[in-house]
């Protein structure tokens, strides 16, 4: 019982003090730490079907800095871009995606329930994501999602495959061709256990008292980079943002679909905006002048459309697929370069890496 109002009088306290900071300072504006960097949610999900090489492909003609993917592994442990834990919402199939092959998924259509001319739309496997907009832009970056760690299965083979492909070791949270994100923080901890990938931690209401110090505080353990409250948590506690940057830490925003809203969080000096509305986003930090260049983001003016030569050809966790290689693109941007696997120099992570 002691220990119950203890709890509870700390926890009060916490809260009190939060929202005693936050509704002093509604006004204050403060600075991202980086170029402010758009995300295609799901790809740009409000035009496309979300997570088909649709939407990714509108993103990257609407000029993101990153394109997302949620992960699940399937039956036989192949790593894909889906949302839901079944594929009943996003395809004409009904079931739980970890009870498919990848075959299986391939057979369906994920298009159709978005718009009828969508009717090609196929599930994407992450390496085919990877190389895909890797292929046609080297400096192309993916956000990505554990969505079931599956006993920590989801860690080691997603860490497993971007050892093969040279994808762990490129960056710091602002530069990294990948950045990991959980709602799950043991899965963050479990990533940094077996590779250095910068990681940031989902949240959106403040639902243990574990959360609510890190809010409070602004800081967090050793296994989180940066932070990603919903949009809702920083209208809540708008201060949060600068607590979170004062001790180092990045904040990546969630979904944000609406121009004054995004106004509003880009003025509070969020680093990452996750939209469905990529170009909404990109008029929005272009305006502000707070973004990457576009030499930075280096996306095409033109690409061919659907992934073709890569769509289809990875058939398990060994690929198919390319390898990819650090290289200084002389612009202080680190970028990824395709290269032939025998180029590719043994990870060491923490842990002993691959
Ligand atoms: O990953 C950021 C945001 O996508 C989290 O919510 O449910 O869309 O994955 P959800
Ligand atoms: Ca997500």
């Amino acid at each position: 019982m002691y220990q119950c109002n203890l709890y509870s009088n700390v926890v009060s306290a916490l809260l009190l003090a939060s929202i005693a900071v936050s509704s002093t300072a509604l006004a204050q504006i403060d600075t991202a730490l980086g170029p402010q960097l758009n995300i295609g949610h799901r790809g740009a999900s409000a035009y496309a079907p979300e997570h088909t090489f649709y939407a990714y492909d509108l993103a990257m003609e609407m000029d993101v800095d990153m394109l997302e993917c949620d992960l699940f592994l399937t039956k036989d442990e192949v790593l894909i871009c889906i949302h839901d834990s079944t594929v009943d919402r996003t395809s004409d199939g009904s079931g739980r995606v970890q009870d498919f092959t990848l075959d299986e998924l391939r057979a369906l259509d994920f298009g159709s329930w978005f718009g009828i001319e969508f009717s090609s739309a196929k599930i994407v496997p992450f390496e085919e994501q990877l190389d895909c907009y890797l292929d046609h832009n080297p400096l192309m970056r993916f956000h990505v999602e554990t969505k079931d760690s599956a006993q920590g299965r989801a860690e080691a083979v997603l860490v497993e495959v971007l050892a093969r492909k040279g994808l762990l070791d490129t960056g710091d949270i602002q530069t990294s061709t990948i950045v990991m994100q959980s709602f799950d923080a043991s899965s963050l901890e479990r990533i940094k256990q077996l590779s250095e990938l910068p990681t940031a931690f989902l949240f959106a209401r403040r639902t243990s008292f574990e959360l609510l110090q890190w809010v409070a505080s602004g800081n967090g353990p050793d296994y989180i980079d940066a932070f990603a409250p919903n949009s809702a948590a920083i209208f809540n506690d708008p201060t949060s943002v600068q607590r979170f940057h004062a001790n180092g830490h990045d904040v990546h925003t969630w979904t944000v679909n609406e121009r004054t809203q995004m106004d509003y969080l880009l003025a509070l000096g969020v680093d990452a905006i996750f939209t469905n509305n990529p170009d909404i986003l990109r008029a929005a930090i272009d305006d502000k002048g707070s973004g990457t260049s576009p030499e930075q983001r280096g996306n095409p003016s033109d690409f061919k459309r659907g992934c073709q030569g890569i769509a289809g050809r990875v058939v398990s966790n060994k690929g198919p697929g390319d390898v990819w290689a650090r290289r200084d693109s002389g612009r202080g941007v680190v970028r990824v370069e395709k290269a032939a696997a025998s180029d590719l120099t043994n990870y060491s992570g923490p842990r002993g890496g691959d």
